[in-house]
């Protein structure tokens, strides 16, 4: 029987894609989330669901029995360890997962940071709460004594994603769409089925003695800009591209959110990292999924319902 690995926050966008990476491999599965909802989004993937309020040091003695028998522990949740918590750049909730892991003899942890993190400080757009509290995070791996492996994506795409279908949806609706700026900050998205193969390669990989850190970009660098024209295209529309400065976009985000970005999401949009897939399609065993054909299937599940998680 292959080791079992677990996850927290199995029911999010790529802990769910995990799930199902598991139960397609007849690989035990055990998913970690905070509500029942959650559970049964596990469950219905194959998974076993264990139930956690939240991350804090009195939830989190519980874990330590339950991670008993697993091999790696996927992190993808918030750093914090309360929910909404107002500093969210303290590590507190991952450390106790980290703590618990040691104690129940799980060896190896991945941990979902953020592709702006190496900037934080040079680039203004990655210099931010977000980015802090995933250094945060990425600091407390490294000193757990835990074989160690950070993802810092750029964007994962696929059906059910927080950003492409809302943007997809968006387009499908309406004749114009507005960006922040001329849209010529860069993005590599890569998708959700080759970011969870590729974490299932990092936990599989053969122990190396250090801390292994890989940007999770996909095969193709596009700009927003052209990235909407790219969807335009696979909808069949002629979509009018009206540009909004930036300073505004970055008021309305902050005052309750521009086209549901919050202000680290449209940093993150605006941050223009890019890096080499070449250590991502190695993890994942093979030539990632091209960027037209990942548009091409999330239009096509937005065109059947299947949105929702
Ligand atoms: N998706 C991307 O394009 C992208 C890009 C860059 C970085 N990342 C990073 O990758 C990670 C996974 O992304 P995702 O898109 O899968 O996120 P997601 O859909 O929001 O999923 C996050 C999961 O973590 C759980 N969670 C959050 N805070 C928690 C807490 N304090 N205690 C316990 N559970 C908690 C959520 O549970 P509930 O469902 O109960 O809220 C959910 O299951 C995130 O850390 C994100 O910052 C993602």
């Amino acid at each position: 029987m292959l080791p079992r690995i677990a996850i927290i926050g199995a029911n999010g966008f790529v802990g769910r894609h995990l799930v199902d990476l598991l139960a397609r491999e007849e690989r035990p599965c055990l998913g970690i989330v905070r509500s029942e909802a959650g559970a049964r989004v596990v469950r219905e993937r194959g998974g076993e669901a264990f139930k956690l309020a939240d991350l804090d040091g009195s939830s989190t003695g519980s874990l330590v029995p339950a991670l008993e028998g697993s091999a790696g522990l996927v992190y993808t949740a918030s750093v914090s360890a309360v929910a909404g918590a107002a500093d969210r750049t303290d590590p507190s909730g991952l450390v106790n997962v980290l703590d618990a892991c040691r104690a129940a003899g799980v060896r190896r942890c991945v941990f979902l940071s953020g592709l702006g993190i190496a900037h934080y400080g040079m680039n203004p757009h990655c210099t931010n709460p977000y980015f802090l509290a995933k250094m945060a995070g990425e600091v407390a791996l490294f000193r757990s004594g835990l074989e160690a492996a950070v993802f810092r994506p750029s964007y994962i795409f696929g059906a059910g994603d927080e950003f492409l279908s809302p943007l997809i949806r968006r387009m499908s609706e309406e004749t114009a769409i507005e960006i922040p700026g001329r849209g010529d900050y860069r993005l590599q998205p890569v998708s959700v089925e080759d970011t969870a193969r590729a974490i299932l390669g990092a936990l599989d990989a053969p122990a190396s003695g250090s801390p292994s850190v890989v940007d999770l970009v996909g095969p193709e660098i596009v700009s927003y800009r052209a990235l909407v024209g790219r969807i335009a295209r696979i909808l069949g529309r002629a979509v009018d591209i009206r540009e909004r400065p930036v300073e505004e976009a970055q008021a309305l985000a902050r005052d309750g959110g521009y086209f549901g970005l919050r202000p680290h999401d449209l940093a993150c949009l605006l941050c223009d990292e890019v890096s080499d897939p070449g250590p991502v399609a190695s993890l994942a065993g093979g030539p990632l999924e091209p960027l037209d054909r990942m548009l091409e299937r999330t239009v096509a599940a937005l065109a059947r319902g299947e949105h929702a998680p």
